[in-house]
Protein backbone atom coordinates (compact mmCIF):
# COMPACT_ATOMS: atom_id res chain seq x y z
CA UNK A 1 0.00 0.00 0.00
CA UNK A 2 1.26 3.42 -0.73
CA UNK A 3 2.14 5.95 2.41
CA UNK A 4 0.67 9.38 2.12
CA UNK A 5 3.47 11.80 1.81
CA UNK A 6 3.81 15.60 2.58
CA UNK A 7 4.23 16.12 -1.21
CA UNK A 8 0.97 14.39 -1.59
CA UNK A 9 -0.70 16.88 0.93
CA UNK A 10 0.60 19.89 -1.35
CA UNK A 11 -0.69 18.20 -4.24
CA UNK A 12 -4.14 17.45 -3.31
CA UNK A 13 -4.56 21.09 -1.44
CA UNK A 14 -3.71 22.23 -5.23
CA UNK A 15 -6.03 19.58 -6.89
CA UNK A 16 -8.58 20.72 -4.07
CA UNK A 17 -9.61 16.86 -3.11
CA UNK A 18 -10.02 17.72 0.54
CA UNK A 19 -8.16 16.12 3.36
CA UNK A 20 -9.16 13.95 6.36
CA UNK A 21 -7.56 13.87 9.39
CA UNK A 22 -7.91 12.48 12.65
CA UNK A 23 -6.62 11.02 16.37
CA UNK A 24 -5.36 7.96 17.55
CA UNK A 25 -3.99 7.26 20.85
CA UNK A 26 -3.33 3.24 21.06
CA UNK A 27 -3.33 0.42 18.38
CA UNK A 28 -6.70 -0.49 17.70
CA UNK A 29 -7.80 3.32 17.34
CA UNK A 30 -5.01 3.74 14.72
CA UNK A 31 -6.49 0.25 13.00
CA UNK A 32 -9.72 1.99 12.70
CA UNK A 33 -8.56 5.30 11.47
CA UNK A 34 -5.81 4.04 9.07
CA UNK A 35 -7.96 2.62 6.07
CA UNK A 36 -10.31 5.74 5.99
CA UNK A 37 -8.16 8.77 6.60
CA UNK A 38 -5.30 10.54 5.41
CA UNK A 39 -3.36 11.54 8.02
CA UNK A 40 -3.38 10.39 11.81
CA UNK A 41 -1.86 12.57 14.77
CA UNK A 42 -1.42 11.68 17.85
CA UNK A 43 -3.03 14.65 19.66
CA UNK A 44 -1.94 15.90 22.69
CA UNK A 45 -5.72 15.30 23.37
CA UNK A 46 -4.81 11.84 24.70
CA UNK A 47 -5.17 13.93 28.11
CA UNK A 48 -8.57 15.20 27.98
CA UNK A 49 -9.75 12.03 25.51
CA UNK A 50 -8.00 9.26 27.56
CA UNK A 51 -6.22 10.53 30.41
CA UNK A 52 -8.98 12.10 32.37
CA UNK A 53 -7.20 15.29 32.46
CA UNK A 54 -9.50 18.40 32.24
CA UNK A 55 -6.94 20.22 29.91
CA UNK A 56 -3.86 19.50 27.54
CA UNK A 57 -1.54 20.97 29.99
CA UNK A 58 -0.81 18.34 32.08
CA UNK A 59 0.73 16.21 29.10
CA UNK A 60 4.24 15.31 29.32
CA UNK A 61 6.77 13.88 26.24
CA UNK A 62 6.59 10.47 28.04
CA UNK A 63 2.99 10.10 27.69
CA UNK A 64 3.36 11.04 24.00
CA UNK A 65 5.97 9.00 23.47
CA UNK A 66 3.79 6.50 24.97
CA UNK A 67 1.23 6.73 23.08
CA UNK A 68 2.75 7.23 20.20
CA UNK A 69 4.87 4.10 19.82
CA UNK A 70 1.58 2.02 20.27
CA UNK A 71 0.04 4.06 17.24
CA UNK A 72 3.49 3.60 15.28
CA UNK A 73 3.52 -0.13 15.79
CA UNK A 74 0.80 -0.77 13.67
CA UNK A 75 2.50 0.79 10.93
CA UNK A 76 0.21 3.38 9.46
CA UNK A 77 0.18 4.12 5.75
CA UNK A 78 -1.66 7.42 6.66
CA UNK A 79 0.77 10.20 7.08
CA UNK A 80 1.77 10.21 11.09
CA UNK A 81 1.62 13.03 12.63
CA UNK A 82 2.76 13.63 16.66
CA UNK A 83 1.69 16.16 18.65
CA UNK A 84 3.96 18.42 20.60
CA UNK A 85 2.71 18.87 24.32
CA UNK A 86 3.12 22.02 26.56
CA UNK A 87 6.05 22.97 27.54
CA UNK A 88 8.15 20.87 25.19
CA UNK A 89 8.74 23.09 21.89
CA UNK A 90 9.48 26.49 24.61
CA UNK A 91 12.59 26.48 25.93
CA UNK A 92 15.39 25.97 23.70
CA UNK A 93 15.88 25.18 20.19
CA UNK A 94 18.18 22.03 21.64
CA UNK A 95 15.35 20.70 23.95
CA UNK A 96 12.74 21.31 21.29
CA UNK A 97 14.76 19.65 18.56
CA UNK A 98 15.81 17.06 20.79
CA UNK A 99 11.74 16.59 21.70
CA UNK A 100 10.87 16.53 18.05
CA UNK A 101 13.30 14.09 16.68
CA UNK A 102 12.59 11.62 19.16
CA UNK A 103 9.44 11.93 17.90
CA UNK A 104 10.30 11.01 14.41
CA UNK A 105 12.84 8.34 15.77
CA UNK A 106 9.78 6.60 17.14
CA UNK A 107 8.10 7.09 14.04
CA UNK A 108 6.60 10.05 13.25
CA UNK A 109 6.44 11.70 9.82
CA UNK A 110 5.93 15.08 11.37
CA UNK A 111 5.49 16.39 14.48
CA UNK A 112 2.66 19.75 14.99
CA UNK A 113 3.11 22.53 17.23
CA UNK A 114 0.82 25.39 18.66
CA UNK A 115 1.05 29.14 17.99
CA UNK A 116 1.91 31.91 15.62
CA UNK A 117 4.94 34.47 15.52
CA UNK A 118 6.00 33.53 18.98
CA UNK A 119 7.11 30.10 18.09
CA UNK A 120 8.64 31.10 14.19
CA UNK A 121 11.90 30.26 15.85
CA UNK A 122 11.49 26.75 16.94
CA UNK A 123 9.82 26.07 13.45
CA UNK A 124 12.97 27.29 11.74
CA UNK A 125 15.36 25.59 14.19
CA UNK A 126 13.14 22.00 13.63
CA UNK A 127 12.68 22.72 9.33
CA UNK A 128 16.63 23.04 9.35
CA UNK A 129 16.99 19.18 10.97
CA UNK A 130 14.37 17.80 8.32
CA UNK A 131 11.89 17.57 10.64
CA UNK A 132 8.60 18.79 8.73
CA UNK A 133 6.12 20.36 11.15
CA UNK A 134 2.27 21.18 10.86
CA UNK A 135 1.26 24.71 12.60
CA UNK A 136 -2.08 25.20 15.03
CA UNK A 137 -3.82 28.64 15.32
CA UNK A 138 -6.62 30.19 16.55
CA UNK A 139 -8.40 28.17 19.36
CA UNK A 140 -5.14 26.91 20.60
CA UNK A 141 -6.03 24.48 23.61
CA UNK A 142 -2.36 24.81 25.16
CA UNK A 143 -3.42 28.49 25.78
CA UNK A 144 -6.64 27.85 27.50
CA UNK A 145 -5.63 30.32 30.55
CA UNK A 146 -4.77 33.23 28.31
CA UNK A 147 -7.73 32.80 26.24
CA UNK A 148 -9.64 32.76 29.76
CA UNK A 149 -11.70 29.37 28.58
CA UNK A 150 -11.80 27.48 25.08
CA UNK A 151 -13.65 30.19 23.43
CA UNK A 152 -13.56 30.94 19.39
CA UNK A 153 -10.91 33.09 18.40
CA UNK A 154 -10.49 35.57 15.93
CA UNK A 155 -13.53 37.35 16.47
CA UNK A 156 -12.21 41.51 16.42
CA UNK A 157 -9.81 43.35 13.50
CA UNK A 158 -6.85 42.89 15.90
CA UNK A 159 -7.38 39.28 16.37
CA UNK A 160 -8.39 38.14 12.72
CA UNK A 161 -5.66 39.85 11.01
CA UNK A 162 -3.10 38.88 13.62
CA UNK A 163 -4.39 35.04 12.55
CA UNK A 164 -3.98 35.97 8.71
CA UNK A 165 -0.23 37.23 9.86
CA UNK A 166 0.82 34.45 12.33
CA UNK A 167 -0.16 32.15 9.68
CA UNK A 168 1.79 33.54 6.35
CA UNK A 169 4.64 33.58 9.05
CA UNK A 170 4.50 30.03 9.70
CA UNK A 171 4.32 29.43 6.27
CA UNK A 172 7.28 31.50 5.66
CA UNK A 173 9.42 29.58 8.29
CA UNK A 174 8.68 26.14 6.54
CA UNK A 175 5.29 24.77 8.33
CA UNK A 176 3.98 22.29 5.28
CA UNK A 177 0.27 22.41 6.99
CA UNK A 178 -1.41 24.67 9.24
CA UNK A 179 -4.30 23.55 11.92
CA UNK A 180 -7.01 26.42 12.22
CA UNK A 181 -9.17 25.49 15.18
CA UNK A 182 -12.32 27.40 16.39
CA UNK A 183 -12.33 30.72 14.03
CA UNK A 184 -14.83 31.98 12.28
CA UNK A 185 -15.44 30.48 9.23
CA UNK A 186 -14.67 33.66 7.15
CA UNK A 187 -11.32 34.09 8.60
CA UNK A 188 -10.48 30.33 8.00
CA UNK A 189 -11.73 30.79 4.38
CA UNK A 190 -9.56 34.09 4.00
CA UNK A 191 -6.37 31.86 5.49
CA UNK A 192 -6.93 29.04 3.25
CA UNK A 193 -7.25 31.33 0.38
CA UNK A 194 -4.03 33.23 0.76
CA UNK A 195 -1.57 30.59 1.83
CA UNK A 196 -0.07 28.09 -0.61
CA UNK A 197 0.31 25.53 2.14
CA UNK A 198 -3.04 23.05 2.90
CA UNK A 199 -4.95 24.05 6.06
CA UNK A 200 -6.89 21.67 8.19
CA UNK A 201 -9.51 23.08 10.03
CA UNK A 202 -11.62 22.17 12.99
CA UNK A 203 -14.62 24.52 14.17
CA UNK A 204 -13.41 26.56 11.64
CA UNK A 205 -16.13 26.32 8.45
CA UNK A 206 -15.91 24.26 5.26
CA UNK A 207 -12.94 26.61 3.20
CA UNK A 208 -9.96 24.62 4.59
CA UNK A 209 -8.03 22.20 2.23
CA UNK A 210 -9.14 19.56 4.77
CA UNK A 211 -10.93 18.81 8.22
CA UNK A 212 -9.77 17.13 11.49
CA UNK A 213 -12.17 15.75 13.87
CA UNK A 214 -11.41 14.16 17.50
CA UNK A 215 -11.91 10.38 16.63
CA UNK A 216 -13.51 9.85 19.71
CA UNK A 217 -16.01 12.69 18.77
CA UNK A 218 -16.86 11.51 15.54
CA UNK A 219 -17.76 8.06 16.68
CA UNK A 220 -19.59 9.32 19.95
CA UNK A 221 -17.19 8.03 22.36
CA UNK A 222 -16.99 11.13 24.46
CA UNK A 223 -18.81 12.17 27.41
CA UNK A 224 -20.73 15.06 28.73
CA UNK A 225 -21.32 18.49 26.35
CA UNK A 226 -20.50 18.40 22.81
CA UNK A 227 -18.76 21.49 21.23
CA UNK A 228 -20.95 22.90 18.35
CA UNK A 229 -18.13 22.04 15.61
CA UNK A 230 -18.63 18.16 16.84
CA UNK A 231 -20.87 16.66 14.01
CA UNK A 232 -21.08 12.65 16.02
CA UNK A 233 -21.38 9.83 13.56
CA UNK A 234 -22.38 7.18 16.05
CA UNK A 235 -23.33 6.90 19.64
CA UNK A 236 -20.34 4.99 20.18
CA UNK A 237 -20.69 5.55 23.97
CA UNK A 238 -24.18 3.81 24.30
CA UNK A 239 -23.38 1.07 21.71
CA UNK A 240 -20.37 -0.05 23.67
CA UNK A 241 -22.14 0.09 26.76
CA UNK A 242 -25.22 -2.13 25.75
CA UNK A 243 -23.15 -4.59 24.00
CA UNK A 244 -21.07 -5.08 27.44
CA UNK A 245 -24.41 -5.06 29.20
CA UNK A 246 -25.52 -7.97 27.24
CA UNK A 247 -22.57 -9.59 28.20
CA UNK A 248 -23.04 -8.90 31.49
CA UNK A 249 -26.43 -9.84 31.87
CA UNK A 250 -25.92 -13.71 30.14
CA UNK A 251 -22.78 -13.77 32.87
CA UNK A 252 -25.24 -13.03 35.48
CA UNK A 253 -27.98 -15.67 33.68
CA UNK A 254 -25.25 -17.82 33.74
CA UNK A 255 -25.52 -18.48 29.99
CA UNK A 256 -22.10 -16.63 29.02
CA UNK A 257 -19.69 -18.82 28.10
CA UNK A 258 -21.64 -21.90 26.26
CA UNK A 259 -20.33 -24.67 24.54
CA UNK A 260 -18.72 -22.59 21.86
CA UNK A 261 -16.70 -21.09 24.46
CA UNK A 262 -15.68 -23.36 26.18
CA UNK A 263 -12.61 -26.12 26.15
CA UNK A 264 -13.38 -29.86 26.54
CA UNK A 265 -11.51 -32.62 27.76
CA UNK A 266 -10.31 -35.42 25.04
CA UNK A 267 -13.01 -38.31 24.59
CA UNK A 268 -12.70 -40.59 26.94
CA UNK A 269 -10.60 -38.35 29.66
CA UNK A 270 -13.52 -37.27 32.09
CA UNK A 271 -13.12 -40.18 34.22
CA UNK A 272 -9.76 -39.25 35.19
CA UNK A 273 -10.55 -36.38 37.11
CA UNK A 274 -14.04 -37.78 38.44
CA UNK A 275 -12.94 -37.93 42.31
O1 LIG B 1 -4.73 17.23 20.03
C1 LIG B 1 -5.53 17.22 19.07
O2 LIG B 1 -6.37 16.30 18.92
C2 LIG B 1 -5.45 18.30 18.11
C3 LIG B 1 -6.43 18.33 16.96
C4 LIG B 1 -7.82 18.53 17.41
C5 LIG B 1 -6.03 19.29 15.91
O3 LIG B 1 -4.59 19.14 18.23
NA1 LIG C 1 -3.46 19.14 20.17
Amino acid sequence: IERVTIPALQKWRREGRRITMTTAYDAITARIADPIVDIILVGDSVGNVCLGFDSTLPVTMAMMNHHLEAVARTEPRALLIADMPFLSFHLSAEETIRNAGGFLRRGADAVKLEGGASRVDMVRALVRCEIPVMGHLGLTPQSVNLMGGFKVQGRNADDALRLLDDAHRLQEAGCFALVLEGIPAELAARAAESLAIPTIGIGAGPGCSGQVLVLHDVLGLAEGRRPKFVRAYADGFQLMQEALSRWAADVRLGTFPGPQEAYRLPEGLGGVIAN
